[in-house]
Order: C-alpha cells, then structure tokens, then sequence
C-alpha cells in the first residue's frame, strides 16, 4: 500500500508519439499508421518548441516524471527521445531522481534499440505485450508472438532496472483457469509491476462493429467480476497487491507518472492528442492538443503550440475529476481535499449507505476508499458520492 498520508509535490510530463506499425482492432488512443518514413528531427524540433511554450507557463516547477507514451514510441530513434528528454532538461528543472517511463511494443526490432535508450535517459519501460499465448495474441491483432514478447521483457530485465508489462483479459473464451495460468506466468516474468487491463470495447474501433454484430462474444458481467477477482487475488497472493484498479506493484514500485494523474496532481501534455492539466494564475487549466500528426506538427511551426483546447474547470468539474481519479486508487482519497476543492462535503448519509453496503471504507485516518468489492462497481460508487 502506498504511503497515503503523503502528497509530494510533483510535477509530471506526459510525450505522445502518435504512430504505430499498425492499428489494432480494440485500440482507440490516438494512434495513426504511416507508409512514409516519419521526419523524427522535424518531430523533434516541433517537440522542443511545445515544451518551450508550456514551460514558459508553467515556471519554477520541478518535473519528477516523464512518461513517453502513444502510439509507439519504440518506433522512434534513440536519438529522437534524446532530443525530446534534452529539451525537458533545457527548458523545466528536472529532480535527480526523476521517473522516466516509456511505452514499447514487444518486438525484437524495438528491443534492441532498448541500450540506446536507457543512454537518452528513460530508465523505466512499459511494455505492451498483451497476452501470454499466440492464439490470444493474434486474435487481438499483434505483430509479435509469445515467445518474441517474453524475450523482449528478458531484454527489458536486462537493460532497466525498473520495467512492467501490459496484459489485457477478459478476452472472448476466456476461462478463469486459463487467466490464472497466464497471471502466474506473467508474475513469474514481471519484476515490480504489472499493468492488467480488462478488455473494453470502444466505439469507433473494428472490435465494436464486431462485438455489436455478435461476431465477437466477450465475457457477461458474471465471468468478467470472476476474471477480476482471480487477477486481484493471484496477484495478491504473489506480492503484487493492486495500487490502482489495473496496476499492481510491489511495496515502492508504482508508477510515480500515474500517481500523479490519479491523485489529481499537475502535468503538462506534449506532442499529438495530449492531455495536460496545469495550475495557472490560481485556477486548474484542462489543456488537449490537436489529434492529427501532421496538422499538430504544421500548428507547432507557426504558433510554438499544438493547444485545441483550453478550458478553465470550475470548484465543481475539479472536484470531480479528483474523485474520479482518486477513487481508483488503493490509498483512495482525502475527504477533506475534496471540500477544499469543491466547496463542500461529501454527503454523509451517502458515505454510511455506501459503507453499509461494503463498497467503501473510511480509514481511522480519514481517507475514503473503494473495497474490492466496490471496484467493479466503481463509476456507480463515483456517480454516487459525486451526486
Ligand atoms: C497506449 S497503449 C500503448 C502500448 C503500446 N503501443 C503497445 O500496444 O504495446 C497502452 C495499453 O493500453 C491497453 N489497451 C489499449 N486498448 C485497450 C482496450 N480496448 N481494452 C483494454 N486495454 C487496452 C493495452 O494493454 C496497451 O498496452
Ligand atoms: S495498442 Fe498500441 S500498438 Fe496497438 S494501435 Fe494501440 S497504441 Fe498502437
């Protein structure tokens, strides 16, 4: 369990690199497929020049996380996250013990660029590899096999002291022995941490037209609280308890990048359809920049940013958002920064019902957090408090 009593300052910087070999069919983060060589250097300049922008709003902070995701960023040249962590370094202070994670798919051509990128300075890397079997993998569209991605994380083993991995479950005719086979495999090879995703099916994706026209059949409401419970125990029981709803870390192994989303803490969003969240003149700015690649790129040359959208989030979206994020947490939140935010506190008579009910605990220090068994009813459990 993370020290929940501690809230750092932090400050963290979030990279997008929009491009992958290919789409896969149940992904909707902003991710685009190119047949023409990408021009890193003019990608990187075009980076340089947004940190600039944000780090002249943003002054006197100390970056303590950075986290280089997409998209692929394994596709870019080692140079090219050097120059990217280069104007990091130029334009923020940076703190000596800085995290810097970066995203990488599991194929042998990624891995072996990994030496040159622990020289650029990422010292932590996230691997996607998604499902331990190649049947799986294959249904879900990868370009790697099982055994490619095993050798890339005995890479990644090799080369960063800290690495994780992504698994997705929950996938079509999925049966709990099966996932606790592939959980104990996936322990066996993961150091500190673990990332595992339900399967969600998003609108817009290849998966969803699947799924709605009944060709694609993943599992009920029952089977998917049953996936859920055996990954929280088999972890568990291994020493990688659950921080977050899908993360699970050993003691001082969780990702310091996330934590500062989930509990609600200040980052700047860099490079394509990034999100930031910024403290300016008192007041919290949600930022996103534009989607597109190229149109980001061509708005960057002329302007010094990609900015599309800039909103001022009142007491009320702030406080929401904090719940939101925070309640996801193992550590769950501080009620009492709740009603600074928002003006007021959480209603009682909800807090007691929800507690009767077993879905939250309030600690004897105060905070409130969702139990296991109010996880899988977790946004029910936030549109109740929020309400
Ligand atoms: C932004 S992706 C990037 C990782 C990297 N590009 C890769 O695919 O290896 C981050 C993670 O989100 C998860 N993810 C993406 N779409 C998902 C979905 N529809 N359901 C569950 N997990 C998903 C995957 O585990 C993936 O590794
Ligand atoms: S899951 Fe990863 S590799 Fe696949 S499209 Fe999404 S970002 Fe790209």
């Amino acid at each position: 369990m993370i020290r929940a009593d501690a809230l750092q300052p932090a400050f963290g910087v979030y990279v997008h690199w929009p491009f992958c070999l290919s789409k896969c069919p149940y992904c909707d983060f902003n991710s685009h497929v190119r047949h023409q060589p990408i021009d890193e250097e003019r990608f990187a300049r075009a980076f340089e020049r947004e940190i600039a922008t944000t780090a002249a709003r943003t002054p006197g902070r100390e970056v303590t996380s950075i986290f280089l995701g997409g998209g692929t960023p394994s596709l870019m040249q080692p140079k090219t996250v050097g120059a990217i962590l280069d104007s990091i370094g130029k334009h923020w202070c940076v703190t000596g013990d800085v995290e810097v994670s970066m995203e990488a798919n599991p194929t042998s051509v990624d891995a072996t660029r990994f030496h040159g990128y622990r020289a650029a300075g990422v010292n932590r890397v996230s691997l996607g590899v998604q499902a331990l079997n190649d049947a799986s993998l294959k249904s879900l569209g990868r370009l790697h096999s099982a055994r490619e991605a095993l050798d890339a994380v005995a890479i990644a083993r090799s080369v960063f002291d800290r690495y994780s991995f992504d698994l997705i479950y929950a996938r079509p005719d999925q049966t709990p022995a099966m996932w606790t086979e592939e959980l104990k495999l996936a322990i066996s090879e993961a150091a500190e941490h673990l990332s595992l995703y339900q399967l969600t099916i998003e609108e817009g994706t290849p998966f969803f037209g699947l799924h709605a026209a009944g060709k694609l059949k993943t599992p009920d409401e029952d089977m998917a609280r049953i996936l859920y419970d055996v990954t929280q125990e088999v972890c568990a029981q291994h020493g990688l308890p659950s921080y977050e709803i899908s993360n699970h870390a050993r003691e001082g192994a969780q990702c310091k990048h996330n934590l500062v989303y989930w509990r609600g803490q200040e980052y700047a969003g860099i490079g394509p359809g990034a999100h930031g969240r910024l403290d300016i003149n008192g007041v919290r700015h949600a930022i996103a920049t534009e989607k597109r690649p190229e149109t980001w790129l061509m708005r960057v040359e002329a302007t010094g940013h990609g900015v599309s959208a800039d909103e001022i989030l009142n007491s009320e979206e702030r406080a929401d958002e904090f719940l939101l994020m925070g309640l996801r947490l193992g550590e769950g939140i501080d009620p009492a920064r709740y009603q600074a935010l928002s003006g007021r506190a959480l209603d009682p008579e909800r807090i007691r019902i929800l507690r009767e009910e077993g879905a939250i605990v309030v600690e004897e220090n105060g905070r409130l957090r969702v139990t296991q068994e109010g996880f899988p009813v977790l946004d029910a459990v936030v549109a109740d408090l929020a309400a």
